[in-house]
């Protein structure tokens, strides 16, 4: 399914068959020289892992039709991914389905995002998913600006839920039913 968004010639797909080249595009926008792990980006995310285009690879793999990637494009160049990704394991919480969304720091503020958020809340649907949620840190600001905007609600905060950098850091649980 691709869906055509007006501005920059952007378009956002569902990454079902992907190149290496999609597979290394999306590598790099994790674990290039802009990684998200590091410098201001550090807010977005409590992974530490750097990741490698086979750890990639294998991730792509191990994701089923109800646990899609998708990735906004221009020009042929990957700018964002979002994913849908496992809430819990337990075939109760099969209705609930967990958001992750990354845009490319030369990118943000010009609507890849919230794109990139129409697209997998359409997707969820689809799928047949009764529920959307996300875990943010309280301080994301555009992250949170981005996940108001489309419709979320805050549902609480789990305190000191991770260690980053030796330091314990809250995490902002958010949902939406669909
Ligand atoms: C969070 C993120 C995905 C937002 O994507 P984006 O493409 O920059 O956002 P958009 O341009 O689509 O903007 C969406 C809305 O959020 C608002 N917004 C975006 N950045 C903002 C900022 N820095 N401060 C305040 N509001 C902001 C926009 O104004 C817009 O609202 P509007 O439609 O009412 O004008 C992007 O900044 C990003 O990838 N950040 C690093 C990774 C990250 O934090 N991921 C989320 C982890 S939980």
């Amino acid at each position: 399914m691709v869906s055509w968004q007006a501005i920059e010639k952007l378009f956002v797909r569902v990454m079902d068959q992907p190149t290496d080249r999609d597979l290394d595009l999306l590598w790099y926008l994790w674990s290039g020289p802009r990684s998200p792990l590091f410098g201001k980006d550090r807010i977005a995310t409590l992974e530490t892992e750097l990741r490698t285009p086979d750890e990639r690879r294998q991730w792509m793999a191990a994701r089923g039709p109800r646990h899609p990637v998708v990735v906004a494009m221009t020009d042929g160049q990957v700018v964002g991914w979002g994913s849908l990704n496992a809430f819990n394991a337990r075939p109760a919480y099969d209705h609930v389905v967990d958001l992750s969304v990354y845009v490319e720091r030369a990118w943000r503020g010009r609507g890849v995002g919230k794109a990139l958020l129409q697209h997998v809340l359409g997707l969820a649907r689809q799928i047949g998913y009764h529920k959307m949620v996300l875990a943010t840190f309280p301080y994301n600001e555009a992250g949170l600006a981005l996940y108001r905007r489309m419709g979320f609600s805050p549902v609480g905060v789990y305190h000191e839920q991770g260690q980053l950098d030796g330091r314990w850091v809250d995490v902002l649980i958010m949902e939406q039913l669909l």
